[in-house]
């Protein structure tokens, strides 16, 4: 027998959370709408006349039946409303980041064990099938010992006035990085520069160095020629790449590595091999993150460890604009 639908509410219903909240009717019960905006309210009540809608989120709040909420609101929001909500009992989605201080990140994270609730911050590219497969090569040992990992998220535009390239762009790479490398940094490092707006960075560089040694690397901009969506692996043995502009080639893996021939003694060289591409599924990442929280809120939270990798990154954030604004 078919478990019955999870009911959800949904706060936020702008540029983003208008795709959330196709995924979410497509696979669960969606009961509420919410928006402080009249327009958008008024469109999406068209839309979903099964659910109630409101600008109020305090009504989400009190309707007992109401199991799980998601939160696409903008930044400065997330905190309050996901403690609010976790308060009221509801399981939380939390569109990335949850909080813009690691302490605020762990108070929502103790209240989320203390009332055995889901805390699932919308770090989309953990669920995008790429990424899942860069994860596997390096978990499996097959790329060697991961050396460096670097990103790169570029573009011309879209040139954002409330949140700088950090906030807009490297929250996604931080998110991959952190959860590839499986170590929170020792040290981050970030520079970058304003140019259009005061405060706003357009361009940033971030450095990360790992207690392993591990090191890793961000160029987020979006003054830049090239639209780039990149994440690059180097291990002792193999090197992959993520790129999310290709339509095929997803990844491609490189048997190319440093090499110390045993009669070099001590001096390196290198060798090269074969370059393939695994097959990478097609599935949407957003489509596969909303069945993950579903099935969070079914079978219950575990050890919390989505908000747990959400903690690490929120720290690492907060640790990279310090850098930045010194
Ligand atoms: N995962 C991703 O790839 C991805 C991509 C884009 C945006 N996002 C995230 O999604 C969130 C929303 O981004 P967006 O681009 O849709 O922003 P947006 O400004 O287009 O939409 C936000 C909506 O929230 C509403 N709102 C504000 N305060 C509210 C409140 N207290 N209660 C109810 N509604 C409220 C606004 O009226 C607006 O309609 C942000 O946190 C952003 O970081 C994630």
């Amino acid at each position: 027998m078919t478990p019955p639908l999870v009911r959800i509410g949904q706060a936020g219903l702008g540029n983003w959370g208008q795709n959330l909240v196709r995924n979410v009717d497509d696979l669960a019960a969606l009961t509420w709408i919410c928006d402080t905006s009249d327009e958008l309210r008024e469109r999406f009540a068209a839309r979903y006349p099964g659910a109630r809608s409101t600008g109020d989120f305090d009504d989400l709040l009190a309707d007992d039946d109401l199991e799980a909420i998601v939160v696409a609101t903008p930044v400065p929001t997330h905190c309050d409303l996901a403690r609010r909500a976790l308060d009221a009992g509801k399981h939380v989605f939390v569109e990335k980041p949850p909080a813009m201080r690691r302490a605020e990140m762990e108070e929502l994270l103790d209240l989320a064990r203390a009332r055995n609730l889901v805390l699932m911050p919308g770090h989309l590219l953990l669920y995008h099938p790429g990424v899942r497969k860069l994860k596997e090569l390096v978990d499996t040992g097959e790329l060697g010992e991961v050396l460096c990992v670097y990103g790169n998220r570029q573009n011309l535009g879209v040139i954002r006035s409330h949140e700088n390239a950090l906030w807009s762009l490297g929250v996604h790479d931080l998110s991959v990085i952190l959860w590839l490398i499986g170590e929170e940094p020792v040290e981050a490092i970030a520079l970058g520069r304003a140019f259009l707006q005061p405060g706003v960075e357009d361009v940033v560089f971030c450095y990360l160095d790992f207690p392993s040694g591990k090191v890793a690397h961000m160029h987020l901009s979006w003054l830049d020629p090239h639209k780039m969506r990149k994440m690059t692996v180097v291990g002792k043995e193999k090197m992959a790449v993520f790129d999310d502009m290709e339509l095929e080639r997803k990844i491609t893996v490189y048997e190319k590595a440093p090499w110390e021939p045993a009669e070099s003694y001590g001096e390196w060289t290198t060798r090269t091999g074969d370059i393939f591409s695994p097959k990478i599924p097609s599935d949407e990442p957003l489509r596969l993150e909303v069945r993950h929280f579903l099935d969070l809120v079914r079978n219950g939270p575990g050890d919390h460890q989505e908000a747990v990798d959400g903690l690490a990154v929120v720290g690492a954030l907060e640790r990279l604009t310090e850098s930045l604004r010194s």
